[in-house]
Formats: C-alpha cells, sequence, structure tokens
C-alpha cells in the first residue's frame, strides 16, 4: 500500500469506516483532516458494532496510530466521551491517538447557533446533525476561533472564552436563545482539555517523520464529495473539504507525497439532510428502510435513498482524482430487478454530464437512466469475484467505468469478511 486518500465519492455515508478499517491492516497511520462529530463511521467487528465520530477508524486495530489533524474541528466533550465508550469496549487508546494543538474547537455557543439557524430557517433549513460545525468553521474562517493549543493553557483559555462568550450571548439573544453559562463552560472544557492533553501535539511534525521512516499513512475522508463546501451542493453542505485536496491542508501533508486516491461510494445513493438528490427513489427508500438499512449513525435519521448516480460520481473522481473506487453496500440490491443508473441529467431539454453549481438547477435535473438487469440473489457470502452473479459483476464494471476509475473493493457486507479485494 502507498499513502492513500479515501474519499466518500457521494453525500457521505457511504461506507468509509468500513474500508478504512479494512484498509488498516496494512497502514501504519490513520488521519482525520476535516469534518468534526458530525461524522459517523461504522466499523462492524467480531460481532461489536463501533461508530467512530472524532477518533478515526484506525484505533480498533492494535498497533496503528491515529492522528486527529488540524483540519479537524473537535468538541472535547464529545471526544472524551468517545474515547471513555471505546475504552468500555475494550479499545485500547494511550500511544496510539495524537490530536494535532492547531485543531479549532467547538464550543457549546457553535451548537445552539447551528441549532438556532436551523430553526429559523424552517424549511429551507439544511438539516445539518446540529454539532455547531458550521459556526465553529465560520469562527476558525473568521480569525476568531479557539484552538487545542488555547485549551492547553488554560489561564489564556478562560480569558478567551470569557470574550467570546459574552460576544455569542449577545448573538444567542438577538436570536431568542439561552444565554450560554461562562462557568459551567469553562470548567467542562478544562477538565476535558486535562484529559486530552497527553495525546495533544504537532501532528504535523509527527507526519512529516513518519514519512521520512517510510510509513504508510491513509488519509480517512469524513462525509462526502458532494458535501464539501466548494464542490458540493452549496449551501446544503458542511463546512470543511470534504475532497482529497482537505487531506493536505487539514494534515499538512503536501500533495506530492500522496500516491493514491480511493473513492468510496454506495451501490446506490443516499444522503440525509436537506437538498437535491436527483435520483431519490421512494420505493428503494422504503425496501432499505424495511431492511433496516439507511439510518443515519449519528443522528439516526432515515437516510434518503436512490439511484447510483454515475454523474456525481465521474464529476467526484474529476474533483479528488479518484484512481480506485470501493463499492460497497452491493448486497442492499441483491433483491432488486430492474437497477437503474443514472448516465445523465436533462435541463430545461438539455442534456448535462456535470451536476449544475446552483442548487435549484440540480433540484430541477431529471436523471437520465439506463436499465440493468437484477441478480436475485444474496451476495453476502461471496469472497471472489468470480463467486458474484454475473449480473452483479456485471453491474459493478458498469458502474466503475461510468465513474472513471478502477474497481478495487467490493463489499457485500458490514463486516471485515464480507470485503473483497480484486
Ligand atoms: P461512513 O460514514 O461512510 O463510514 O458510513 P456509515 O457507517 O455512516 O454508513 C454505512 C453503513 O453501511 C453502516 O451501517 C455500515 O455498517 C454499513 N455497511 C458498509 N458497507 C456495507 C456493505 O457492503 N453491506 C452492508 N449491508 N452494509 C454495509
Ligand atoms: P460521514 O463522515 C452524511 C450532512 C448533514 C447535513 C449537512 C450539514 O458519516 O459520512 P453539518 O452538521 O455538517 O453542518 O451538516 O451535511 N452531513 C453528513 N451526511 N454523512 C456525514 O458524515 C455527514 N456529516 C454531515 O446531514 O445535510
Ligand atoms: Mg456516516
Amino acid at each position: 500500500m502507498a499513502n492513500t486518500i479515501l474519499v466518500g465519492a457521494q453525500w457521505g455515508d457511504e461506507g468509509k469506516g468500513k474500508i478504512i478499517d479494512a484498509l488498516t491492516a496494512k497502514a501504519d497511520i490513520v488521519v482525520r483532516s476535516q469534518g468534526g462529530n458530525n461524522a459517523g463511521h461504522t466499523v462492524i467487528h467480531d460481532g461489536t458494532t463501533y461508530v467512530l465520530h472524532l477518533v478515526p477508524s484506525g484505533i480498533l486495530r492494535r498497533g496503528k496510530v491515529c492522528v486527529i489533524g488540524n483540519g479537524v474541528v473537535v468538541d472535547p466533550i464529545a471526544l472524551v466521551a468517545e474515547m471513555e465508550n471505546l475504552r468500555r469496549l475494550g479499545i485500547r487508546i494511550g500511544k496510539n491517538l495524537l490530536i494535532s494543538d492547531c485543531a479549532h474547537l467547538v464550543l457549546p455557543y457553535h451548537r445552539v447557533i447551528d441549532e438556532q439557524r436551523e430553526l429559523r430557517k424552517g424549511h429551507a433549513k439544511i438539516g445539518t446533525t446540529k454539532r455547531g460545525i458550521g459556526p465553529a468553521y465560520g469562527d476558525k474562517a473568521a480569525r476568531t476561533g479557539l484552538r487545542i493549543s488555547d485549551l492547553m493553557q488554560p489561564i489564556l483559555f478562560s480569558k478567551k472564552l470569557q470574550a467570546k462568550i459574552r460576544e455569542n450571548n449577545s448573538i444567542l439573544e438577538a436570536l431568542g436563545a439561552k444565554a450560554i453559562n461562562y462557568r459551567e463552560v469553562n470548567e467542562s472544557y478544562l477538565a476535558a482539555g486535562k484529559k486530552l492533553r497527553p495525546f495533544v501535539a504537532n501532528t504535523v511534525v509527527y507526519l512529516h517523520r513518519a514519512l521520512q521512516h517510510g510509513k504508510e499513512i491513509l488519509f480517512e475522508g469524513a462525509q462526502g464529495t458532494f458535501l464539501d463546501i466548494d464542490h458540493g451542493t452549496y449551501p446544503y453542505v458542511t463546512s470543511s473539504n470534504t475532497t482529497a485536496g482537505g487531506a493536505c491542508t487539514g494534515s499538512g501533508v503536501p500533495p506530492h507525497r500522496m500516491d493514491r486516491v480511493l473513492g468510496v461510494m454506495k451501490a446506490y445513493t443516499t444522503r440525509v439532510g436537506e437538498g437535491a438528490l436527483p435520483t431519490e427513489d421512494r420505493q428503494l427508500a422504503q425496501r432499505l428502510h424495511k431492511l433496516g438499512r439507511e439510518f443515519g449513525a449519528t443522528t439516526g435519521r432515515a437516510r434518503r435513498c436512490g439511484w447510483f448516480d454515475a454523474v456525481a460520481t465521474r464529476y467526484a473522481t474529476m474533483i479528488s482524482g479518484i484512481d480506485e473506487v470501493a463499492i460497497t453496500n452491493l448486497d442492499g440490491l441483491d433483491h432488486v430487478d430492474p437497477i437503474r443508473v443514472c448516465v445523465g441529467y436533462r435541463l430545461n431539454g438539455k442534456r448535462l454530464d456535470v451536476p449544475p453549481c446552483d442548487a435549484a438547477q440540480l433540484d430541477n435535473c431529471e436523471p437520465i437512466y439506463e436499465e440493468m438487469r437484477g441478480w436475485n440473489r444474496s451476495t453476502g457470502s461471496s469472497k471472489k469475484v468470480s463467486q458474484l452473479p454475473l449480473a452483479a459483476r456485471n453491474y459493478v464494471k458498469r458502474i466503475a467505468q461510468l465513474t472513471g476509475a478502477r474497481l478495487s473493493i467490493v463489499s457485500v457486507g458490514p463486516t471485515r469478511a464480507q470485503t473483497i479485494f480484486l
């Protein structure tokens, strides 16, 4: 393996956690470089379900080092809770976790502002995870954020926090929300800071040394291409760069040290939250939900579902330079026949081969479908591509071809064993 950036090629929840877990077997270090605890990465192993939010999914494998990079926004209270929960499940966390001192903090006023903005938007809401991600990145861009390095200096932190809470309480008051109590926040954040102190480091230096020693790094993307702040379906996006470039800026590892970009995509499409989803199909959603599938790992919300959208994944390949694809959840289509694949959009009588920038225009795009035969058989126990039904093989080949990248992994179930490497 080489240094690999793993990105979601759709709207998030593509099964990145599962694929990271499978690839970590061969990597040395796993890095999160953007997003926050809006992410929910599921890994099922030995009958236990782990949902990772801030801690890289590599933590589940012994001997691997996990890094929370400078581009991540960290809610220290949530991170401590997640670490304690992992420890309760028997996962060791010690020298195998590093947190960048440059990572920005998510504070309680970010969460309340996130919630209030959503409330005020009514039908136009984004459908955020309400984890305060947008306001935290907003403060970062406005150069008014607090960082892990501040939290490591209690006197300085308290002073900065007091000023920030004063400022944000007037915003909360204007929004009609309850004021935040400085003392409570200060106390709980300093307590969390104390617990996190042993893990805080200059992760840029750590990663550069690791590269010099020939270590292999896996960059665990969070969210997905169409939730990217620049390239996604703005404004129905998250607030970070979820595409490959984000792995560089969010970790301090330069572009020429990256060897490969792996795009993870479901064999169909899902989206949680508002915004256009051109191939949305209620019947397919009902079918998947009846099977107990496609409920959010972070918020428990039912995910919207639709057919595979090759216009979207082809564009994702362009933006992130996806070399290889991992197709997950193939088993979700086991008894669906025929299966539709979107190969183009139609907007005002014209054919489009890339998604339009404008959210309203994307909403008006009509998918142009190609139909393929289903396989009407279970794929969950297939260990090799040759064991997949012919129609399933044809399907994965076709969607990889339309995406414009080499097919390298097919996932036919949520466990480690249900991963086919090509
Ligand atoms: P992530 O955010 O990209 O890591 O994805 P999530 O964990 O939020 O959602 C993916 C869901 O699909 C989780 O429940 C996984 O356990 C599950 N999953 C991943 N790959 C497969 C697969 O090939 N088949 C099935 N049945 N489930 C899968
Ligand atoms: P993983 O890493 C799916 C969505 C939210 C909302 C929008 C903005 O598990 O794939 P935010 O809270 O970030 O301001 O919400 O982005 N969203 C995700 N959808 N998977 C995720 O992460 C997501 N993280 C955010 O539902 O539409
Ligand atoms: Mg998820």
